[in-house]
């Protein structure tokens, strides 16, 4: 098994030049928009169709009246005076997304990094959003399906990397490698997760919501008083036994193993 890693939203554009028909891509944007969209599923959503721009949401809203429409911008819930009329129905907060709200639904959503990632690997073999909520679910899954090549997308930040998305990499890369004896190929950058990860557990007494709150997205994040217990949120770890697969429908549904 070869493990790569992008760290970086800046490599994503070279993605698109290369043949993925063989590799598993695992997606993750820990703070928020993975960890979102596995609660949503794990919650009864029915999709989460990812989308890139505010426009295609409201685009799909309108040929679609009953879905419903989330997504942030600066973090924050994207509301009429930013889509042409529209207040959204859901912002970015896994909070948000309870049963209640989502069971048998269609949810379509814009983030800013997050959704875009998804949509890179297209062509590949698979598409998997993951977050620490589901990462044992998420690694058995791969082990199981004996993917040859996985390929681990950090959505980061704007242009940049995002600590919580490389821990998150480094975090599966261990569960992958943990009973392999040496089969596993890790390119440099799955190295450095993976050390990133080892080092986090050696040094921080394994506190995944204080290494969270410490990033530069969970500062942002505890720094807004009605999205702070995000972090905490989405520094759980495998609360949720499911895993989440892009269709060739673009939605992203449970993968029935
Ligand atoms: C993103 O897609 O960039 C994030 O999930 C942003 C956020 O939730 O604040």
């Amino acid at each position: 098994m070869k493990i790569e890693t992008i760290l970086t939203p800046t490599e994503l554009p070279a993605l698109a030049r290369r043949d993925l028909r063989q590799t598993a891509c695992v997606v993750f944007d820990i703070l928020r928009a993975t960890s979102t969209f596995v609660t949503a599923l794990h919650h009864g959503a029915a999709a989460i169709v990812p989308v890139s721009e505010i426009a295609e949401a409201v685009a799909l809203r309108k040929q679609q009246p009953d879905i419903l429409l989330a997504g942030e911008r600066a973090g924050v819930r994207i509301r009429a005076a930013q889509s042409g009329g529209m207040d959204f129905d859901f912002g970015n907060s896994p909070r948000e997304f309870t049963p209640e709200k989502v069971r048998g639904k269609t949810i379509v959503s814009t983030t800013t990094n997050g959704t875009r990632a998804l949509r890179v690997g297209a062509g590949a073999q698979c598409v998997l959003a993951a977050a620490f909520l589901n990462l044992t679910a998420t690694a058995d899954f791969l082990r199981r399906e004996n993917f040859a090549e996985i390929l681990l997308v950090c959505a980061g930040t704007g242009d940049n990397v995002a600590l919580e998305d490389v821990l998150a990499a480094g975090a599966l890369i261990e569960l992958l490698t943990a009973r392999e004896d040496g089969r596993v190929s890790l390119s440099d950058a799955s190295q450095i997760a993976l050390e990133a990860f080892t080092n986090l557990k050696l040094t921080d007494s394994g506190d995944l919501g204080a290494a969270l709150g410490d990033s530069e997205n969970g500062r942002r994040l505890l720094a807004m008083p009605e999205l702070r217990a995000d972090v905490a949120f989405c520094a759980q770890r495998d609360v949720f036994d499911l895993v989440a697969g892009l269709d060739a429908d673009g939605a992203l549904r449970r993968v029935c193993a």
